[in-house]
């Protein structure tokens, strides 16, 4: 009696937390295994700075396209260059963070931050930003907590085929190969 008792409790939490999961991210990701650990759906990257994307979105009220100016009109969002990040970080007056700092470094020698690519599709894939955007598809559908975090994190459950041709199926985009694979 007590056993089956312990089995139920044991099946109502399992329940319990496949949908809590389920629900906390807006496009329901392929793998079951991300479903119900969403911890496991990010990994940290290690770039030369560690840039704070939430410092620069929240505290000071930058939009995604203050630095990623290209992503609404354009195939590519593209990253910032130094001479925006000099806009504030010329010197330590702004910043003495460690991180910021060598930033400062980076504009006074105006050096380009070689930062490392954490989105890349391969080069058979065709994709714009711009035809999303305008469709209104939120940045956080396909980079998640990149936008969103304190340091440099990268999604790992999404951006691959299985995952574009389904949101593509359930708003009636192309699912033609040719959509996204020139010749
Ligand atoms: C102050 C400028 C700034 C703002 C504002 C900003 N970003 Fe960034 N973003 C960067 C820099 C610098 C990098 C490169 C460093 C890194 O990877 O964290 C980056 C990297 C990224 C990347 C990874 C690019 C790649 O493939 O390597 C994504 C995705 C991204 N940002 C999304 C966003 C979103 C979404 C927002 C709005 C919520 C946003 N960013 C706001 C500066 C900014
Ligand atoms: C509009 C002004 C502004 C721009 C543009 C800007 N920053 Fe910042 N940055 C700040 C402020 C303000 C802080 C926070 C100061 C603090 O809390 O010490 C900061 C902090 C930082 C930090 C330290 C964050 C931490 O928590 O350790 C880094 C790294 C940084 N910025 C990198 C960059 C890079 C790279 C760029 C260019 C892509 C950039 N910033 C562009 C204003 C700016
Ligand atoms: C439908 C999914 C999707 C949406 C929505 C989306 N992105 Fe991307 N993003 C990608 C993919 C896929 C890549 C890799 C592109 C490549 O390699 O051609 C990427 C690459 C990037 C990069 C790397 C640099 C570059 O230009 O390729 C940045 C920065 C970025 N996105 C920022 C943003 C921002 C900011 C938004 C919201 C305004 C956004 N993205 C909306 C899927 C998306
Ligand atoms: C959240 C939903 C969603 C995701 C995820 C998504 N797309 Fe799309 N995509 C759309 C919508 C909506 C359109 C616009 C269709 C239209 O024009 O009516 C579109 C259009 C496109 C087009 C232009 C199609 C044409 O008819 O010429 C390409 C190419 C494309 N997407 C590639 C991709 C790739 C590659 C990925 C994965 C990295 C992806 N998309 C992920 C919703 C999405
Ligand atoms: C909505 C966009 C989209 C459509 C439509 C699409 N693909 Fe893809 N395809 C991708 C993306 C994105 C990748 C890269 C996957 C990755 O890096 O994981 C890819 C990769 C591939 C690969 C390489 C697979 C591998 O594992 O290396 C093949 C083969 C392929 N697609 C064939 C097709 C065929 C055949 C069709 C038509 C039935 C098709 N694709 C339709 C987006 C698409």
């Amino acid at each position: 009696m007590k056993k089956r008792f312990a089995i139920s409790i044991g099946i109502v939490l399992v329940v319990l937390l496949t949908l809590v999961s389920y629900h906390r991210f807006p496009v329901q990701t392929k793998g079951a295994f991300f479903t119900v650990f969403p911890i496991f759906a990010w990994v940290s990257v290690d770039q030369p700075v560690l840039f704070n994307h939430i410092r620069h979105t929240e505290a000071l009220n930058l939009n995604c396209n203050f630095c990623h100016r290209y992503a609404e009109k354009h195939r590519s969002a593209g990253l910032p260059n130094i001479e925006l990040c000099k806009a504030c970080h010329a010197t330590d007056a702004m910043s003495k963070k460690p991180e910021a700092l060598k930033v400062v470094k980076y504009a006074q020698a105006g050096e380009e931050i070689p930062w490392k690519k954490m989105y890349e599709l391969p080069k058979f894939v065709v994709f714009s930003h711009w035809i999303h955007v305008q469709k209104g598809i939120d940045c956080s559908v396909c980079h998640g907590l990149t936008g969103n975090k304190e340091r440099p994190v990268k999604m790992v459950d999404r951006n691959y085929m299985a995952w574009c041709m389904d949101c593509h199926q359930k708003r009636g985009a192309s699912s033609d190969c040719y959509a996204c694979h020139s010749s």
